[in-house]
């Protein structure tokens, strides 16, 4: 699993001038930037009319004293979280008041195509789509993006992106933080790349295509890393979303380990304690923090950079726009490292409960009830001129296919697999190159292998992503009960946001 091997390797010598340069500004005692709480709407409580969520258009400063062109739901960037309930219907009107087409889809859902959100439920400027969404599943963080067919890496990046938490009866009695805003926390991660006047940039060359769009700085609920958060003296919870368009993000504690409680569609049987987490993009993963024992204690976040030839030439290149003080850290192999959030403990009493044994009811998945394996393999390399449709210049992925799954590139009007519905199958999905993040909608699925291992304790319970490396192949156990007729099929797909809009994407029916 080498996910660095196209990055640069930084010796001894040129690190050491990489902290001057670098951390120590960035580290400076400076008072830290409190966390954005985002705004919650508490849809458990009932609701007398339709849900309205806007896309519009606006500004927001993340940090750097300027204001950047963004998008937003209900919201300057980012969107709500929305904390609903197992057993409701939600009735969304969600209005597109941003000049390009858009869509909304709801990420880790159980539910019909009709309503899945994906590239064929368009949203025209000035249009409304109005679903009746039905929440079926267990307690689970899930999140809702944009996914028109091309436009889905731009409009994410810009920030059309909300958080939805699933509670369901158990999730509500159980011994666990959930006042939100005090001890219970949603983050969403992300990278983000600023240009010289501080301003967010997206500007997609060869290598932001050929590898997704890398930033720079990490960016914790929309402002800039590090961040900090008073806490009462108890457990924790941080319910993490990794919204980055490409780049993996591998979290750690300061201090102790991480206690991780969840995964993408659900508890895990226990808590899974760990020194550090991988997360992909479009992964979400609860962690608890004790802060019984500790007065302070922090998040740290690595991941890759923006690929360049040398360090010296990142290290100039910062230097050059006056923005060294948005990096972290720099370690080998071109990644950095933030310390990306960090709780203060208040002495006020919290929650006073122990690390939970026993979480979820979770069997080992049983591949024998499999009827059936489909296999994938996801086409970085299909000989398309990368480099040309960068040039193309306006930072879309072209007509989006430069890539591919199985030798064919995303076409809306292509069916590529039929699944029976209740059908339990095993999914395959093997790469040409790179490292990438698969994704299925409308089920929660179990991994059985991962990168030719088996996955971390951590990634054994339900997810909708796996992640794909190198010469042997990942293997999931899905089953679909939902429909998603031809009109309104799912989707499968790479979730670096580059590679899904050059055409790493496909289309299945559940009939
Ligand atoms: Cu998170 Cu098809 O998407
Ligand atoms: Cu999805
Ligand atoms: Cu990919």
């Amino acid at each position: 699993m080498e996910i660095d091997r196209r990055h640069f390797v930084v010796g001894t010598a040129a690190l050491g001038t990489a902290f001057v340069g670098l951390a120590g500004m960035s580290t400076a005692k400076a008072a830290l930037r409190p966390l954005p709480i985002l705004p919650m709407t508490d849809l458990i409580k009932g609701f007398d009319k339709r849900v309205s969520l806007n896309l519009s258009q606006s500004t927001h400063d993340f940090g750097t004293g300027v204001k950047s062109n963004t998008f937003g739901i209900n919201n300057s960037y980012l969107g709500p979280v929305l904390r609903v309930k197992q057993g409701q219907t939600l009735p969304f009107d969600v209005s597109n008041s941003i000049d390009e087409v858009s869509t909304l889809h709801w990420h880790g859902l159980h539910i019909p195509g009709d309503v899945d959100g994906g590239p064929h439920q368009q949203i025209d400027p000035g249009a409304t789509w109005s679903p009746n969404v039905p929440i079926i599943q267990r307690a689970s963080m899930n999140w809702f993006h944009s996914h028109a067919h091309g436009k889905t890496a731009q409009q994410v990046y810009r920030g059309l992106v909300g958080v939805m938490l699933i509670e369901d009866d158990e999730s509500i009695s159980a011994d666990l933080p959930k006042t939100y805003g005090v001890d219970d926390f949603t983050l969403v991660l992300q990278d983000k790349t600023f240009d010289e006047v501080g301003s967010l940039d997206y500007t997609l060359t060869e290598t932001a295509l050929d590898d997704g769009f890398i930033g720079e700085t990490l960016v914790v609920n929309g402002a800039i890393a590090p961040v900090a958060q008073l806490v009462p003296r108890g457990l924790v919870r941080l319910r993490v979303l990794n919204a980055s368009n490409a780049n993996f993000l591998t979290l750690s504690m300061a201090t102790g380990l991480l206690n991780i409680i969840a995964s993408d569609g659900g508890f895990l049987a226990s808590t899974v304690q760990t020194g550090s987490l991988t997360m992909s993009p479009g992964e979400r993963y609860e962690i608890l923090v004790d802060m019984r024992t500790t007065e302070i204690n922090q998040l740290i976040v690595s991941h890759a950079l923006p690929e360049f030839g040398k360090i010296s030439d990142f290290i100039n290149e910062f230097n050059k726009r006056g923005l060294s003080s948005l990096i972290g850290k720099l370690l080998n192999e071109g990644e950095v490292e933030t310390a990306a959030l960090t709780l203060h403990q208040n002495n006020e009493p919290g929650l006073d409960a122990s690390m939970p044994k026993t979480l979820a009811n979770l069997s080992p998945p049983d591949p024998s009830t499999a009827i059936a394996t489909r296999s994938f393999e996801l086409n970085q390399y299909t000989g398309a001129d990368l480099g040309a449709l960068a040039a193309a210049g306006d930072n879309y992925c072209g007509d989006g296919s430069a890539m591919a799954i199985n030798g064919k590139s995303m076409d809306m009007d292509r069916i590529d697999e039929n699944v029976q519905k209740g059908d339990t199958e095993i999914w395959r999905i093997s790469v040409d190159d790179w490292r990438h993040p698969f994704h299925i909608h409308g089920c929660s699925f179990r991994i059985l292998s991962q990168e030719g291992e088996q996955p971390p304790a951590y990634a054994q319970g339900w997810k909708d992503m796996v992640h794909v490396d190198g010469e042997v192949w990942s293997e999931v156990l899905v089953r679909f009960d939902y429909d998603a007729p031809k009109g309104a099929p799912y989707m499968y797909h790479c979730h670096i946001l580059e590679h899904e809009d050059c055409g790493m994407m496909g289309q299945f029916t559940v009939t």
